[in-house]
């Protein structure tokens, strides 16, 4: 009997279509690395370093292998040697020599019959160290800025100079230089890294958490000598990425060689405070914007240097002026970027890592020209747009970012708000800010390799390159192979993150659907051509499904393939695919510039005896190109306009001078909106293709969501008291007294 759902109309995907993972997710029945519990498996757990410089002179694990059910310790004297493998977030690696490099480092690991004999041993370790002078800061009175263009590749990392920045600086009519700060942050996922390794027959499986899982396989096949064919790397479901799950972890080496060494399934998993020195992190940046506009409002002049803190041992690079430069149309640009080494970790992506920080100063700054001239905020946008990328002269594959600021005030009521500071007021007496601001993020992709098979009994298997990391690119993938062959979503059963699915490209920088998509509605199309062309006369039929035709065809399967890569790739760029390393393109192709776009209305709420802010009501409009699943699109933006709430007003990773490391290293302390901090937060896209980029007219969303949440904030403080505030997180402080 036919399956009766099995028509095109009645499974054409809603444009909200639920989420595919949702109804496993709230069940419980999503299992994550950590969750694994297969027969025989050991526990594992770290010891960190108590100094933030210098080296182990001694380590006493006698105490700790007393412990009943210790397996092995392992420490730089007994792990042997491995090679650092190239793949990680950090060039060092723990436990290969006696350096200590930063605080909480990991001096050992042990490995024990259960998790609660591991922790107990791993307190037993005792480690005697020669501590050396250590910088813990970017502000450290030693710390020594290095200037990008001097230490990096270049052109790579050269100054994005255009015009004669400083020359408009003299005789200009109007100036604005300005500093801001931001602080070290750390991402901290639902999801905590954890590892599982475990060798058959020479061939070692990892389950971990990871954007990368072919970095990861190459990785440590490199660090551990062994063919990349020998190692497996699964992670179909992360909760939550961010950028800290987007490399080779510095533990994850450690984890297969004691299952190597001792023959068993070993499990890592870290707690919420190894987090914060096993894995990157925000770096601290300082910002300084000059500005120079003319007295009919038109910005001349751009100049946005930027310190970003590195670790000691990488050079972890600045791009934040990769945005601020596009974000108008200046025709005198400068960016200059330096890098301050201290002892930490290597910082690393967190995100919008440097989008976000960027966006925060320049477009306060903006907010602070247009007060100089006059100007309302939004207008002095609009009438600063720019027409082409003022960096390489090149068009934008689109551009909709006007469109986002007027979309965005209509539906926020900007025309009924006050220009003058501390003139709004709320009934109860609370002062009322509206500020916006405007963000974008480079429109990436990467090389991926889709195949579709669709089977007798309805079933439909996707592989392609890709991570959930709850984004949605599951459902993303579901809903447009769903609508190709006029199959129902649910059958629709999609590998993410398997090595041996399809290669598995690093997925970040937001280009996970613009990669994903694109070869997965070309494979489904395939498949449909090929069944139709099968058919021949009955395949006219309009609500055909490619179930219908296959049956017809009385084949057992269909399947199709394709590869696809980003504009201007060579055919070569397939083999850094398959060698897990970064292939991606953009935002500069040979024809033109990729960027989305963003705009934040945001109004705040301060109290005015104490000062408590609060963010009622949010209004974002992006412009992402085509929204390939409506539905987790906007819950994209949302939690961005979350997070920018957190990076504004809560987050900031304390570091105590005299020690190093990172002291709130918990959920308690690290402080992050709650739900009661969240209001209305209403979402909005320009919804144009941009079939430039690729087929599917998609671009990225999930960092842009973010970038500039935290100025439109500080602007919206700014108009409700009248206080410019250049240092984030704002605090209460800052808004009592003058
Ligand atoms: Mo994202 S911060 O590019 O993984």
């Amino acid at each position: 009997m036919a399956n009766p759902t099995i028509t095109t109309k009645k499974n054409t995907p809603r444009a909200g279509a639920e989420r595919v993972d949702a109804h496993d997710k709230v069940r419980g029945a999503t299992r994550y690395a950590a969750d694994d519990a297969r027969p025989g498996l050991l526990h594992a757990a770290l010891v960190p370093s108590r100094i933030a410089r210098g080296t182990v002179t001694r380590i006493d694990t006698s105490a700790a292998l007393r412990v009943r059910g210790v397996r092995t310790v392992l420490t730089h004297e007994n792990v042997g040697s491995f090679d650092s493998g190239g793949f990680g977030f950090q060039s060092f690696y723990p436990l290969r020599s006696t350096q200590i490099a930063y605080r909480g480092q990991s001096v050992a690991m042990v490995v024990a019959d259960t998790l609660e004999a591991a922790r107990e041993a791993a307190g037993l370790v005792v480690v005697a160290y020669d501590a050396t002078p250590f910088v813990a800061t970017l502000d450290a009175p030693d710390a020594e800025p290095l200037t990008q263009t001097a230490v990096l590749p270049q052109p790579m990392f050269a100054d994005r100079r255009v015009g004669d920045p400083e020359g408009a600086l003299a005789g200009a009519a109007v100036t604005v230089d300005l500093r801001y700060t931001l602080p070290a942050q750390h991402q901290n996922p639902m999801e905590i890294i954890a590892t599982v390794a475990e060798w058959n027959d020479g061939v070692l499986t990892i389950r971990e958490p990871t954007q990368n899982a072919e970095g990861v396989r190459h990785g440590l096949a490199t660090q551990l000598g062994i063919e990349p064919a020998k190692v497996r790397v699964l992670s179909p479901t992360l909760g939550g990425g961010f950028g800290q799950k987007n490399s080779l972890q510095s533990h994850t080496a450690l984890v297969a060689i004691a299952a190597r060494t001792l023959q068993r399934p070993v499990k890592l998993v870290m707690t919420r405070a190894q987090l914060f020195h096993n894995a990157s992190f925000r770096p601290a940046s300082r910002h300084r914007v000059r500005l120079v506009a003319d007295r009919n409002g038109r910005l001349l002049s751009a100049i946005h240097e930027i310190d970003q803190q590195t670790s000691r041992h990488d050079l972890f690079p600045s791009l934040g002026t990769e945005i601020t430069s596009r974000l108008y149309g200046v025709g005198n640009f400068l960016g200059r970027e330096r890098l301050v080494r201290t002892d930490v970790q290597t910082p690393g992506y967190m995100r919008a890592p440097f989008e976000h920080p960027a966006a925060f100063a320049f477009e306060s700054a903006i907010d602070e020209m247009a007060y100089a001239l006059d100007r309302d905020p939004v207008a002095f946008r609009l009438a600063n747009d720019a027409t082409v990328d003022p960096l390489t002269g090149k068009p934008f594959s689109s551009r909709h970012v006007a469109e986002c600021l007027v979309k965005g005030s209509e539906t926020f009521g900007w025309a009924r708000r006050t220009m003058a500071p501390s003139s709004m007021r709320a009934p109860d007496g609370s002062l009322i800010g509206w500020g916006v601001a405007i963000g974008t993020y480079k429109a990436a992709m990467a090389p991926a390799i889709a195949t579709v098979r669709l089977n007798t009994n309805g079933t439909v298997r996707v592989a392609v390159g890709g991570h959930e990391m709850g984004q949605g690119m599951r459902t993303a993938i579901a809903v447009t192979v769903a609508r190709a062959l006029g199959a129902p979503v649910a059958a629709v059963e999609i590998l993410l993150g398997d090595t041996r699915a399809a290669p598995q490209h690093l997925t970040a920088g937001s280009w996970g659907t613009a990669t994903a998509l694109p070869p997965v509605l070309e494979a489904s199309q395939r498949l449909m051509d090929d069944l139709r062309q099968n058919a021949g006369s009955t395949a006219g039929e309009s609500g055909v499904t490619a179930l219908a035709l296959l049956r017809a065809s009385g084949r057992p399967f269909a399947e199709a393939e394709s590869r696809r890569r980003a504009p201007g790739q060579p055919e070569q760029v397939f083999g850094r695919l398959t060698g897990g390393l970064p292939a991606a393109a953009g935002p500069v192709y040979p024809d033109f510039v990729g960027f989305s776009f963003i705009a934040h209305f945001v109004e705040v709420r301060i109290e005015p005896t104490t000062r408590r802010i609060r963010v009622p009501r949010v209004v974002s409009v992006a412009d992402c190109g085509a929204v390939a699943s409506p539905r987790t699109a906007r819950s994209q933006v949302e939690g961005g306009v979350v997070w920018g709430i957190g990076v504004a007003l809560r987050e900031v990773s304390e570091v105590d001078a005299r020690y190093g490391g990172f002291l709130n290293a918990d959920l308690a302390e690290y402080v992050m909106p709650v739900a009661a901090d969240i209001g209305r937060i209403e979402v909005d896209f320009v919804g144009k293709p941009d079939t430039r980029l690729n087929a599917m007219g998609v671009k990225g969303l999930g960092e842009v969501a973010m970038v500039g949440v935290a100025p439109a904030i500080v602007n919206a403080v700014f108009h409700a008291t009248g206080k410019r505030l250049r240092r984030l997180p704002v605090m209460l402080e800052d808004l009592i007294g003058d």
